[in-house]
């Protein structure tokens, strides 16, 4: 026999006039190799039907089952209950707009950060699909596509204290994203360019370096070599326009 396991679940409908946050219990026994989203689908058929939380690949790939697990955001699909003790609590990803129980709306999120830092390759540059690809060397690619790894789960942007208290902050995530761009040599946007959408308290500037980002990111994307390189390049080219050095 498995354990029993205890569930505390925050519910909340905000379309409801009459819904009121709280938190629901369930008791489940545990099965081999559980997984909290393996927990939630058993309670949602056999308990609560009405019970909203978000999955897709159920794999780690598409980012959409993350939630706060125990105090620690975290995917709900790579999430073992053995390495739990058997009080889980289960809430939604703060920041994010709350559409029901589990479930958060990060697309709208994402969308708007992607937008703020241009999120794409600028270039002058016209696509001819007649022509032979740009070859690019392989330890460059590599290191570009470690950095393109993020499911935008947003597990760094829940944990980040600067982000829970400031709607204006692009987060880790969309600084490794910069960064991802400043490596690519397709992309001819100049430093200068860059620190003017990253250079800011909205950007660079605002975090307080205490990587829960990089704690807590499912996919362990060196955020904090990121967050480290560009607060020294942006650090320098602050000083390069205060002092007017070409
Ligand atoms: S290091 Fe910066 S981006 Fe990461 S969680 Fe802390 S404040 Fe947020
Ligand atoms: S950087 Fe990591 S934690 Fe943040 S959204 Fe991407 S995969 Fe998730
Ligand atoms: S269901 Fe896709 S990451 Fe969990």
């Amino acid at each position: 026999m498995g354990r029993q396991l205890k569930f505390h679940i925050f519910r909340y409908n905000p379309e409801d006039p009459n819904s009121v946050p709280h938190t629901d219990d369930f008791d489940i026994e545990e099965t081999g190799s559980m997984t909290i989203f393996i927990a939630l689908t058993r309670i949602r058929e056999e308990q609560d039907p009405s019970l909203q939380f978000d999955f897709c690949c159920r794999a780690g790939i598409c980012g959409s089952c993350a939630m706060v697990i125990n105090g620690r955001p975290g995917l709900a699909c790579k999430a073992l209950t053995k390495e739990l003790s058997d009080e889980i609590t289960l809430m939604p990803l703060p920041v994010f707009n709350l559409v029901g129980d589990l479930s958060v709306n990060t697309g709208t999120w994402f969308r708007s950060m992607n937008e703020k830092v241009s999120s794409w390759i600028h270039t002058d540059g016209t696509l001819d699909s007649n022509v032979q690809e740009e070859r690019m060397e392989n330890e460059l690619a590599e290191e570009i596509y470690e950095l393109e790894r993020c499911v935008e789960c947003g597990c760094c942007v829940a944990a980040c204290g600067t982000a829970n208290m400031r709607d204006d902050f692009v987060g880790a995530v969309a600084l490794n994203r910069i960064a991802r761009f400043m490596l690519d040599p397709r992309d001819q946007r100049t430093e200068k360019e860059y620190f003017e959408v990253i250079g800011t308290d909205e950007g660079v500037f605002g975090c307080m370096g205490l990587l829960a980002c990089e704690d807590v990111c499912p996919k362990d994307l060196p955020l904090q070599d990121q967050l480290g390189i560009l607060r020294r390049k942006m650090g320098w080219n602050a000083l390069k326009q205060l002092f007017k050095i070409k």
